[in-house]
């Protein structure tokens, strides 16, 4: 069975004032809703007032990166212990602004994912194809790599903490979003790499859309068997928007 998880992935967007904003008219309007699991990701710089305000509500606190070391001399990074430190209980990894603006390889990926891991917090895993990518029927072999490369550390016995987004780079920050057979054709591959890599246990990975997510397309893309949640940019930023977006007509858990 898995429960729909619905994300905020803020980016580079919103000062603390304006995440308290965001918050003070966000959190009523989902206080009722109790399928489906919420996160926040915000920049680091909001991670302790946005985790102070989650404290007893129903949304967890996430973050967008983490630095795979346990400490040491890397000037401006942040480790997983200062995450779990502020709450965090999800964090996201190799975005694909990071693998393209920040040259993030697959291992790193999978170093940033065990690391989290360790520390007890679960990685949400970004995978996704270009557009020229998909043009040249690439596709399912670019994601395949991304998945064997980014998933290879995680611990033996715990798949089911893992979620994975599929994030078709050429669907975020335009408007584009994949068809709701095109977003599914391409869960269901990544679902059968996941049972070829955990067996059973692939059943419990929930694998998230990403890509121009609105509340007007929620709705059509959570319909479908293999899609269990959104990662959410541009429309989270927007409490009324996100509300929406998280109190989709949900069809409940799948199996
Ligand atoms: P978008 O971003 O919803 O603005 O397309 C999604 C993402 O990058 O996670």
């Amino acid at each position: 069975m898995r429960r729909p998880i619905l994300a905020a992935n803020w980016k580079m967007y919103k000062t603390t004032g304006e995440a308290e904003e965001f918050l003070d008219r966000f959190l009523p309007r989902v206080a009722g809703v109790s399928e489906v699991d919420v996160v926040i990701a915000p920049p680091f710089t909001c991670l302790d007032r946005v985790g102070r305000r989650l404290a007893g509500s129903k949304a967890a606190l996430a973050a967008q990166n983490v630095n795979p070391q346990a400490d040491g001399a890397f000037t401006g990074e942040v480790s997983a212990r200062m995450l779990v430190d502020l709450g965090c209980r999800y964090a996201i990894v190799g975005h694909s602004e990071r693998r393209a603006l920040f040259d993030e390889t697959d291992d790193f990926v999978a170093r940033k994912a065990g690391a989290l891991f360790a520390a007890g917090i679960r990685p949400i895993v970004c995978v996704g194809e270009t557009l020229a990518q998909r043009e040249a029927g690439r596709t399912f072999e670019v994601l395949a790599e991304q998945l064997t490369g980014s998933l290879a550390e995680v611990p033996p016995g715990r798949a089911e903490e893992l979620v994975l987004a599929y994030e078709p780079v050429w669907a975020i920050g335009t408007g584009h979003t994949a068809t709701p057979e095109i977003a599914q054709e391409t869960h269901a591959f990544l679902r059968a790499r996941l049972v070829a890599r955990f067996g059973p246990a692939a059943g419990r990975i929930r694998i998230q859309y990403g890509g121009s997510v609105k509340p007007e397309n929620v709705y059509a893309l959570m319909a479908q068997p293999d899609i269990d949640g959104a990662l959410v940019g541009g429309a989270s930023l927007d409490p009324e928007a996100f509300a929406r977006i998280v109190s989709y007509q949900g069809s409940g858990e799948k199996r």
